[in-house]
């Protein structure tokens, strides 16, 4: 299931990051990327050094304001968050992200993964994130400062740039619910919640109830 996360960054943050992005020190992606995906993946890095990790930090920090990511993710660790970009002639074949990230008490398990674009999708020709799912391949090219999310786990692959350039942040997190299907009930009741009008106070009281009940069954703190 994927999830459209609609101005994580606005056009002002956009900017500040792609700014300080040009100034980052690009490594080989096949560096970070285990043996099958490193055979598929060819496109540049930011190193995880202190200004990337500043630039990392204000991403999470916004997704923790965003209201959707929270409802439709869950999540219970600190984001593993990784630039990249794409020049001409780069791209990543089909691959599954890995399961486990991190290194001890910093570990994650990998439940979903979100692409964050960063660059105007008319600035750039190919360079869709291609999820292949059981109706086939969706591609999805967002606004910069809109991001996609998506199960980690699900094949995908970003197809070739043929001209300007694909920014992206690409995060990954572990939920507080593991099972992709009640993560998605969750976040079908919290729309329920939301779209209630304002009047129906004791409506919304009984959903509130119903999804804590639910989070005391099934999170996994
Ligand atoms: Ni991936």
């Amino acid at each position: 299931m994927l999830f459209l996360l609609q101005s994580v960054l606005l056009p002002e943050d956009v900017a500040r990051v792609r700014s300080r992005l040009a100034d980052a020190d690009w490594i080989d992606g096949r560096k970070t990327a285990g043996p099958a995906a490193s055979a598929v993946k060819a496109n540049l890095q930011a190193q995880r050094c202190v200004p990337e990790r500043a630039l990392a930090q204000f991403v999470c920090e916004a997704l923790a304001r965003h209201s959707v990511f929270q409802a439709c993710a869950c999540p219970s660790r600190p984001l593993h968050v990784l630039f990249s970009r794409y020049q001409p002639g780069m791209a990543y074949g089909l691959h599954n992200d890995d399961a486990l990230m991190g290194s001890d008490m910093a570990r994650i398990r990998t439940d979903f993964a979100i692409t964050l674009f960063l660059a105007d999708p008319d600035s750039y020709a190919g360079g869709a994130l291609i999820l292949d799912g059981p109706a086939g391949e969706q591609a999805i090219k967002l606004a910069a400062g809109d991001g996609v999310l998506y199960a980690a786990g699900a094949l995908h692959r970003v197809e070739p740039v043929t001209s300007g350039e694909r920014l992206a942040a690409v995060v990954w997190g572990q939920s507080l619910i593991r099972d992709a299907g009640a993560r998605a009930l969750l976040f079908d009741l919290t729309q329920a919640r939301w779209a209630l009008p304002a009047d129906a106070a004791e409506a919304a009281l009984r959903i509130d109830q119903v999804l804590a009940n639910l989070m005391r069954r099934w999170a996994d703190p």
